[in-house]
């Protein structure tokens, strides 16, 4: 079927609706005579008003009646202000003020409906829209707001993930405070005053703590350990949580290092918990964040609230736990074949003494692993600062 084509219509230039109004030189000033000129030309500029449909018309109006050079309101100010006699100035200045605001108020109150024509006559046009859906004052040809997705941050991401596989273990979750005191830190952790094993903490202390006695004196947290405590003192066992969160060291930021970077701590005391059930759950959470292919292995350490500590290794996702790859050794486990992991033991029976449990009735153990480090292998990230310095090309990427 032929779609018949809408009628066009042509516009006569000739034929277009002339202004019709011209300012009149003014040659009788008396109030009688101002009011006519002032009724008159408020008159025309009511008409002209309401014939705007579109915002170019719109645009033609505001200029004919305010353009600077030769506006309607300019006119009278040449041939009704300035020519009038010395004794009428002061009349026709307040009439052409007035008419000066005037114009303008009504120009302005046009200009929207001239878009507003405008819009609903391009969307009859185009067909598509009635007009009657363009609500009053909604430009719907501005852009919309983009609200683009945000992505969780790799560090958050892999704390979340290390919290998920404990909770499958049935493991609740316990938070601390940043800013601790010297007890929790320190004391309650078997780290007697003065003791060297405080020296590999490079802590953060608060100034102006000196007047109070040691125990009491605030510090940033360097490990998330404390909460252990914390834990311990509200609870009796049996005990199973993991503790995540934000830890400071007074450390130089390079590719390895970060002064503050994020741990999850973890601790188990019930009775009879042997270093087989602590071999067993760390094997089985690492297996469980790098693949079941990892193996684990426990090499002996020194932590002060741990005894025996170890430090966990796993084999060297990177080279298979070879040592060597592309035909020379590996960089990631320096040939090797593993790569340090976390810390952990079985708790020291001091700890216990600090929180009112039997060290004859109950055991346990303990664990505490950097997220940065583990989100650097899973991930493979060769700078820790790229966690820290919002570079969305980074970021993105974890999307
Ligand atoms: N708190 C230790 C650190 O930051 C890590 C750690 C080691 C935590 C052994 C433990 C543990 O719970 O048993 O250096």
């Amino acid at each position: 079927m032929v779609k018949k084509s809408k009628p066009v219509e042509v516009i006569d230039l000739d034929n277009l609706p002339k202004p019709g109004y011209a300012v009149l030189k003014l040659t009788d000033f008396s109030t009688a005579a101002l009011d006519n000129a002032v009724r008159d030309l408020l008159s025309a500029l009511e008409q002209e008003s309401v014939a705007v449909a579109s915002e170019n018309d719109w645009k033609v109006f505001r200029d004919r009646w305010m353009a600077r050079k030769n506006g309607v309101l300019k006119q009278i100010n040449d041939l009704w202000l300035k020519a009038a006699p010395k004794e009428f100035r002061r009349d026709v200045g307040q009439k052409v003020n007035e008419l000066n605001s005037r114009v303008a108020e009504v120009v302005e109150s046009r200009r929207v409906k001239g878009i507003q024509r405008s819009l609903v006559e391009t969307f009859q046009f185009h067909d598509s829209v009635s007009a009657q859906v363009i609500p009053a004052s909604v430009d719907v040809t501005l852009p919309g707001i983009r609200r683009p997705l945000g992505a969780e941050h790799p560090v958050i991401k892999t704390m979340n993930e290390i919290i998920s596989v404990f909770r499958n273990l049935g493991y609740s979750v316990e938070e601390g405070p940043e800013v601790e005191t010297d007890y929790y830190n320190f004391e309650a952790l078997n780290f007697p005053p003065n003791h060297p094993a405080r020296d590999t903490q490079d802590t953060l202390f608060i100034v102006g703590q000196e007047s109070k006695p040691l125990r009491d004196r605030l510090l940033l947290r360097t490990h998330t350990s404390p909460v252990q405590i914390r834990t311990m003192e509200k609870m009796k066992p049996p005990v199973r949580v993991v503790c995540p969160g934000k830890v400071h060291r007074n450390d130089a930021p390079d590719a390895t290092h970060s002064p503050i970077f994020h741990q999850v701590e973890g601790l188990a005391v019930d009775s009879n918990i042997t270093f087989c059930d602590l071999k067993g759950t760390l094997d089985h959470a690492m297996k469980a964040l790098f693949g079941s292919s990892v193996k684990t292995r426990f090499y002996p350490s020194f932590f002060p609230f741990t005894e025996p500590s170890a430090d966990v290794q796993i084999s060297c996702i990177f080279c298979g736990g070879k040592g060597t790859r592309d035909g020379g050794p590996c960089r990631n486990c320096k040939a090797s074949g593993w790569i340090e992991l976390l810390g952990c033991g079985m708790v020291d029976p001091n700890v216990y003494g600090f929180v009112d449990y039997d060290p004859a009735k109950v055991s346990g153990f303990a664990f505490g692993m950097g997220v940065e480090r583990i989100a650097i292998l899973k991930y493979g990230v060769d700078d820790i600062q790229l966690f820290f310095n919002g570079d969305m090309r980074f970021l993105e990427q974890f999307g």
